[in-house]
């Protein structure tokens, strides 16, 4: 099995050591914190300060990045210049032109190029997929995505960098097509001109509409995702426990009375079978590597993330005005 060095052992990270360690996988930590450190001793792996180390070493056949968003262009970039395989966190990078450079170095270069797109190997998520693809839900309507929480802001990007990512790849995973325009706007009370609470607005050309609502000043946790079908609507919320994640409700419109009235139907749990959204992540990475695989999460899905999102930010720096995608 490939060997693979973990870049950035931080707050995510560290869940990505674990996970690479009870995979086999883990061969080295780079990260100069204290933390890093420790982790790497506790697993019985190799740990360095320096990203040239995971470079030049030649049982190291792919890097996981695990840095903060403004540093993933350039380290994987070099990786693969280097000849490595690269997993990379969300976002792929900040700007689709950095995006789509990246995308083009792992074609010419026969690179595998995986991006963190985390739900798309949610169990829940996929059996999701799959009935909506299966036409349970009737024709779709409308996709709206929460992921709302009361935590750690970051400084570095706004909250629609660091959790929409996520809800923008289901949205997109759902749909199979791009918006054709966004609008998005936001709120920034704690630090001046980093949006702490956004709502993104997507338009998709047949009519289908999605909004994505981002905040870390929310009293609640709050992780749903909600799909409307004409004939029935579905609720996958990651905040419950397993069996209940999944939901389905059928509904009819009773258009007799002097109002039309939506009438639901009780809610149906749907079974799912249990797995670690992330450890089936990074199998997911490393089939991928073994077998040259496209992955599910390739530069190509993620490209089409991070277009979504450069034009909501251009959206919310002109107060909400619409912007093609
Ligand atoms: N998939 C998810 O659900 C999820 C959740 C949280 C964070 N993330 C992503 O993970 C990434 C890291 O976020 P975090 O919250 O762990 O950040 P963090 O600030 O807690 O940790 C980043 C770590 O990277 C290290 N680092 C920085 N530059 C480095 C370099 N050049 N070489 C080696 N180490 C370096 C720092 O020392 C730090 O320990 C971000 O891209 C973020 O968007 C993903």
């Amino acid at each position: 099995m490939v060997k693979v060095a973990l870049i950035g052992c931080g707050g995510w990270g560290k869940n990505l050591a674990r996970v690479l360690h009870d995979l086999g996988a883990l061969g080295l930590i780079v990260d100069p914190a204290d933390q890093a450190r420790n982790l790497a001793s506790t697993y019985g792996t190799r740990h360095s300060d320096s990203f040239n180390d995971a470079l030049l070493d030649p049982d190291i056949g792919a890097l996981v990045l695990a840095t903060p968003a403004e540093t993933h262009f350039e380290l994987a970039s070099r990786a693969m210049d280097a000849g490595k395989d690269v997993y990379v966190e969300k976002p792929i990078a900040l700007s689709t032109e950095e995006g789509r450079r990246l995308e083009k170095q792992a074609a010419t270069r026969g690179r595998i190029l995986m991006v963190g797109h985390l739900l798309q190997y949610h169990p829940v998520y996929r059996k999701l997929k799959g009935q909506i693809d299966d036409g349970a839900l009737g024709k779709l309507r409308h996709i709206t995505s929460n992921r709302l929480n009361l935590g750690m802001l970051r400084s570095e990007e706004n909250v629609m960098w660091s959790f929409a990512p996520h809800d923008v790849s289901m949205v997109l995973g759902i749909t199979g097509i791009a918006p054709a325009r966004v609008t998005c706007i936001g709120s920034s009370f704690f630090q001046p001109g980093i949006a702490d609470i956004t709502t993104l607005h997507m338009e998709f050309p047949d009519g289908v509409t999605a909004d994505v609502r981002s905040s870390w000043f929310n009293p609640e946790k709050e992780q749903k995702l909600i799909v409307v079908g004409d004939a029935a609507m579905a609720v996958f919320s990651d905040t419950v426990p397993w069996d209940e994640k999944l939901q389905i409700q059928r509904f009819e419109i009773d258009g007799s009375g002097v109002r039309p009235r939506a009438i639901g139907e009780k809610h149906q749990k749907v079974d799912v079978d249990f797995g670690e959204p992330l450890k089936l992540e990074m199998q997911h990475f490393l089939d991928c590597v073994a077998d040259r695989q496209k992955p599910l999460t390739d530069a190509v899905e993620a490209n089409g993330v991070l277009a979504v999102l450069q034009a909501a930010q251009s959206s919310l720096e002109n107060g909400g005005v619409w912007t093609n995608v």
